[in-house]
């Protein structure tokens, strides 16, 4: 039996396996308007195909809280009722399909307001459809990006509001898991790391205080997300900085403080808060963060990055290092990965789509 296709319970969810896909901006909503951040039927037919392909979770992409919490003009919103609404109908297939509907909700920070990849993915400012970014200090991320505003108290506030009323929403359009976007130097991420958070009120400075945001918007989304479902949290383990950054030490005492709090999972991925750091990056090489979580702060965990491969998926859940996978660019190639899987792997799971029967 393969321990990749067993289902995995959460609180009162269960995956049929644990087979993820990892949330992946596709920056195809309506960047004007009164559509701007809704759904579209890219954002349909895309993750419809991975839910009919078997995937145990699907997330999706970066779904911003506020307007300026958005990376691109064109990233999903969560923040009125017409996104929430459109929502709504794609998290109702993701159901029918088996799938568990998951989101990831986020705000991005000093690294906002950014021009979609295939039209350069630089900066982009206030006249030319952008706006202005915050963050915890005014630093900017590299030479090449604009200096952001420094959060007030009352903006973190609003902040952690925003991800309460995005939960509601979520909760509202029929999402059964909410990821929250602590990873790759966006603006919780921002907060945790002393590379960019040079604050000295309560936000900044020790441990202590560069989590705090964190951990008061996951206590403000618990709040409002039933108890009976699954809270996850995305880190980035590491920065990779030689100095002066946030370390996988850091993720492990962290990770058993969000446990406390009711997360439960943590997304382990790394990097995204420096440019022009140094990643050994090889298959699997963010594995070995998420079985230290797992092991040292006893808190379940989800493995990202490089991982490509049924076997070698099979092999890390098997092995004990994570409780579930999350695919990321092998699902835009493979909608199909869970069927693969379970081909290669020789497992009874079945998801086949019923309307697919004469393939198979
Ligand atoms: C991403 N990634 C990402 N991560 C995240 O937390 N939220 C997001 O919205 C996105 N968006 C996104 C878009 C695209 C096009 C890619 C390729 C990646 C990162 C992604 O979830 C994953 O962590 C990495 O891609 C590494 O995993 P793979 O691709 O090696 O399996």
């Amino acid at each position: 039996m393969s321990a990749l296709l067993e289902p995995l319970t959460l609180r009162g969810i269960t995956t049929r396996n644990r087979v993820w896909m990892a949330p992946m901006c596709q920056y195809s909503a309506p960047d004007s308007g009164p559509d701007t951040g809704v759904v579209t039927d890219w954002h349909l037919a895309h993750y419809g195909a991975r839910a009919a392909g078997g995937t145990g979770l699907v997330l999706l992409e970066a779904t911003a809280v506020s307007p300026e919490g958005r990376i691109s003009p064109g990233d999903l919103g969560l923040w009125n009722e017409r996104q929430t609404e459109g929502l709504r109908r794609l998290a109702s297939f993701l159901h029918e399909q088996g799938t568990v509907p998951g989101i990831q909700l986020a705000h991005a920070g000093r690294k906002a307001s950014c021009e979609r990849p295939w039209r350069g993915g630089g900066p982009i400012g206030p006249d030319e459809g952008g706006w202005q970014t915050v963050a915890p200090s005014p630093l900017a991320f590299s030479d090449r990006d604009p200096v952001p505003t420094e959060l007030t108290g009352e903006g973190i506030a609003a902040v952690v509001a925003d991800f309460a009323a995005a939960t509601r929403r979520a909760l509202a359009a029929g999402f059964r898991v909410v990821e929250v976007h602590g990873a790759h130097g966006y603006l919780l991420g921002e907060f945790l790391s002393p590379h960019s958070n040079h604050r000295t009120d309560g936000y900044g400075g020790d441990f202590a205080g560069r989590t705090r945001l964190a951990l008061e918007v996951v206590d403000a989304i618990r709040a409002q997300w039933p108890p009976e479902l699954p809270l996850l949290f995305r880190v980035s383990a590491t920065d990779w900085l030689a100095d002066g950054g946030w370390t996988v030490d850091d993720t492990v005492r962290l990770a058993a403080l969000l446990r406390e709090r009711g997360v439960d999972l943590l997304d382990v991925s790394s990097g995204g808060n420096a440019p022009g750091v140094e990643i050994p990056v090889s298959p699997g090489y963010q594995v070995p963060f998420a079985a230290r979580v797992r092991r040292e702060a006893g808190l379940a965990t989800g493995a990202v990055g490089l991982i490509t491969d049924p076997a070698q998926a099979e092999a890390v859940v098997a092995g004990g290092e994570a409780d579930a996978v999350l695919i990321g660019r092998e699902m835009l190639r493979d909608p199909y990965f869970a069927h693969r899987a379970a081909r290669q792997l020789g497992s009874g799971y079945d998801g086949y789509p019923r309307q697919y029967e004469r393939a198979r």
